[in-house]
């Protein structure tokens, strides 16, 4: 069929911007209800014992307050009956709020207070008198690691470690050049502007939820299970979403409390998280890792090993891919792979933007950086050498892979072959320069979706489906995918979205939406073309009689017989002369199962990054980052390029500044604002350039889309730390990449502060 692309693949503005910059878009801590209330959590402060007393009488007399929910009083539900999971649980017993005395970690929910004001609710908090048992706790990854263990059941969707493939210990000791070293990052928590909030309104029995969530139904579905209640009686509704990065994946225990409130008050009931509650559930979870990685003479890699462990809750096994990257990002014989887990008292970690893939290219982006060095080869030239023509992981050859281009356009837009090879030697005034890359993958996913399509007499189309909008331009795109699929101009679609009686879509995650969510409004307004073509051939002297789809373009809100435009008909026309009032068209689209089985489907990136390094200060700026991206069809340049941004920043994050301090004694997070807890500013923020290459795709997706959402933060952290250590000559293994672990190599050896340094130095 013919069709023409007016809108996809062009940079358009997004169509909810001006709802959002007029602040008339809503979230879920925004909706009004009559008689709402608010509740406030209290949270534990003890990583881990029982709670022996709480006391809530000062609380409960307090004006305003209507009712304290804790574990002696809390709702019997359904869930402490079935063995829910909610679609992207891992292994393990899913938390329950206010279940009993235990606490599991620290910041753990144990109270609802409910009350007329948040305000109220906030002071009556404090009032409330508790008293703990403590048991010992352990939080410190570096210790539990000793008893780490492989998880024994997989996580869904997570592929294990694949089968070790050569021999990798003697091809490594026989290496001529070999790198061992151990990687780091502690946990990182995921900070969205919007904090998770629930509003839920209580209509007789009925519930309408306005959550903060990734995927309305997965909350719908949690709230039917947990409650015992049927579809019909909850709606679980989401048209905004102020970031999320996977913290909106699983259904949060804000939701649990307000809709417990709700049901048992029989009132409309709000919760809001504060932002250090935003530190009281999932994080990117610490992960230590060790390479060892082995090149002969020619600079061929020959042995590669790696190795991981991560933390995770007490009470589940997270999972996530983090050491698999390594077998496929480069051709190497001899692999061999480790991934464990072990558990502390934290909540359970969760999917953190392309959750696991920074980590593990990380430390392997790191080490073939080292490796190169000692081979004395480029780096980006060493991985050339290496690279991977197949997944030899699977030992299947990729859907498509431009990795190629982005290597080499890449390389030309950032002036790679400026770079003096030797660390420290680059400079301008008193900050050493730096040029560091790295290659990044994610895997490029689609999921089974179903999306309805209308078209209306006035030629307004409408397109419908259950699929969230977490900032990424999911509206757009479907907007410009309408639009050119039934042939109207953009202004008249509307997108509806995130709405669970919306027909069925996966949560909005893994990068996978536009090419899901996307391939599905694609066939439903094929099916509405076809529709609209049989009226219009049926009409009385149709000017489109005898013609075939085939030959008809749809263009503007008309069917015309292409290289004919004097025969052609409007929507209003042929709808009208059937006399009907609209078409509606309704189509699920399916991932091909022999091409998920037959081919490997990746996205890649080729980041480079120049940093500048004050020799007095030790301070790191990410001067210039170039990601040249390999993403299948890309629909809208605009939104595409803001992910790809949006990613490089997380990337420049992990690099120089997020990080969540545990500290041990209390077993808790202790930086948890976003004063303490870093992430970029604008000031942090210098050059970024994105490049999109041309690749065709035709198995990852039926629209030839692989995702854009997450690939930008995948190597970019690993670009940074080899940028820095080309103008520093020292190696941090260690993220994020902070003064004080640049400044000693930077100084030679620490000397005592008495004996070296002047005052005028201190
Ligand atoms: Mo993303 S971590 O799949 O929301």
């Amino acid at each position: 069929m013919a069709t023409t692309q007016t809108y996809v693949g062009t940079a358009q503005r997004r169509v909810d911007g001006p709802l959002k910059v007029t602040g008339a878009a809503k979230y879920a801590g925004e909706y009004k209800a009559p008689d709402l209330l608010h509740g406030r959590v209290v949270s534990s402060a003890i990583a881990h014992g029982t709670i022996e007393r709480i006391d809530t009488s000062k609380a409960l007399a307090v004006p305003g307050v209507v009712r304290i929910f804790t574990h002696e009083n809390r709702r019997r539900t359904a869930w402490f009956d079935s063995k829910y999971q909610d679609q992207v649980a891992p292994p393990g017993s899913p938390f329950r709020p206010l279940y009993d005395k235990t606490i599991h970690y620290s910041g753990q929910p144990i109270a609802l207070v409910v009350a007329d004001s948040f305000e109220t609710a906030r002071h009556a908090a404090s009032l409330i008198e508790i008293e703990y048992r403590l048991e010992s706790h352990q939080t410190d990854l570096a210790v539990e690691e000793q008893r780490a263990y492989v998880p024994p059941k997989k996580r869904s969707g997570i592929d294990p470690p694949p089968d070790d493939r050569g021999d990798f210990a003697k091809a490594f000791a026989a290496a001529k050049y070999q790198v061992q070293a151990d990687y780091y990052h502690g946990a990182q928590h995921h900070n969205p502007m919007e904090p998770h909030a629930s509003t839920v309104v209580w209509n007789d029995g009925k519930l309408t939820v306005y959550d903060k969530i990734q995927g309305v139904q997965n909350g719908q579905q949690y709230i039917t299970s947990v409650f015992g209640l049927s579809a019909d009686d909850v709606q679980v509704v989401s048209p905004f979403v102020g970031g999320a990065f996977g913290s909106g994946l699983r259904p949060q225990y804000q939701l649990f409390l307000a809709v417990m409130a709700a049901l048992e008050l029989k009132r409309s009931v709000r919760v809001t998280l504060s932002r250090d509650q935003m530190f009281t559930f999932t994080h990117r979870p610490e992960t230590r890792q060790t390479m060892s990685l082995g090149a002969d003479e020619n600079g061929k890699l020959v042995a590669l090993r790696h190795a991981a462990v991560a933390g995770t809750s007490t009470f589940e096994d997270y999972q996530e891919v983090v050491v698999n990257w390594s077998g496929l990002a480069y051709h190497c014989d001899n692999v061999s792979f480790e991934y464990k887990l072990a558990k502390l008292h934290t909540y359970t970690p969760g999917d953190m933007r392309a959750p696991g893939a920074p980590t593990g290219m990380f430390a392997l982006e790191s080490a073939i950086d080292e490796l190169a060095e000692k081979a004395g080869v480029d780096p980006l030239e060493f991985r050339i050498r290496n690279y991977a023509e197949k997944d030899l992981n699977e030992d299947k050859p990729f859907s498509s892979k431009e990795l190629m281009a982005c290597y080499r356009q890449g390389a030309e837009r950032f002036g790679w072959s400026k770079r003096q090879p030797a660390p420290r030697s680059m400079r301008e005034g008193r900050e050493l320069i730096g040029y560091g890359m790295a290659t990044g993958i994610w895997e490029a996913q689609m999921q089974e979706a179903t999306a309805r399509a209308t078209v209306q007499a006035d030629g307004k189309v409408e397109v419908a489906t259950a699929t969230s909008d977490i900032g990424t331009g999911t509206y757009t795109i479907l907007a410009q995918l309408a639009a050119d699929g039934v042939g109207v101009p953009i202004e008249d679609v509307t997108v509806k979205i995130a709405d669970s009686s919306l027909p069925k879509s996966p949560l909005e995650g893994g990068s996978w939406t536009a090419a899901s969510v996307g391939s599905a409004v694609v066939l439903a307004c094929q099916t509405l073309r076809q529709q609209l073509f049989e009226h219009a051939r049926g009409m009385e002297n149709s000017p489109l009689a005898n013609e075939a789809l085939e030959r008809i373009e749809f263009r503007n809100g008309r069917l015309a017989v292409q290289n004919d435009p004097s025969r052609s008909l409007s929507i209003g026309e042929v709808l009208r002369a059937a006399g009907v009032g609209q078409l509606v068209a309704e189509e699920k689209s399916t991932p091909d199962p022999k091409v998920q089985k037959s081919h490997a489907r990746y996205t890649h990136i080729a980041v480079f990054a120049e940093v500048r390094v004050d020799e007095e200060l030790g301070l790191v700026r990410a001067t210039r980052l170039v990601g040249a991206v390999a993403a299948g069809r890309i629909l809208n340049l605009n939104t595409a390029r803001s992910q790809i941004i949006g990613g490089l920043v997380f990337g420049q994050a992990m690099a120089l500044e997020e990080h969540s301090e545990m500290d041990h004694h209390f077993g808790r997070f202790m930086n948890h604002n976003i004063a303490e807890y870093h992430i970029p500013v604008n000031a942090d923020i210098h050059e970024i350039d994105v490049i999109f290459v041309e690749e065709h795709d035709v198995m990852a997706s039926p629209i030839g889309v692989k995702g854009v959402g997450e690939i930008g933060i995948v190597g970019t952290a690993a670009a940074i730390a080899n940028a820095v250590h080309h103008a520093t000559g020292k190696r941090v293994r260690d993220l994020p990449i902070t003064m004080d672990k640049v400044m000693p190599e930077l100084d030679g050896p620490v000397a005592p502060m008495n004996a070296s340094m002047t005052s005028a130095q201190i």
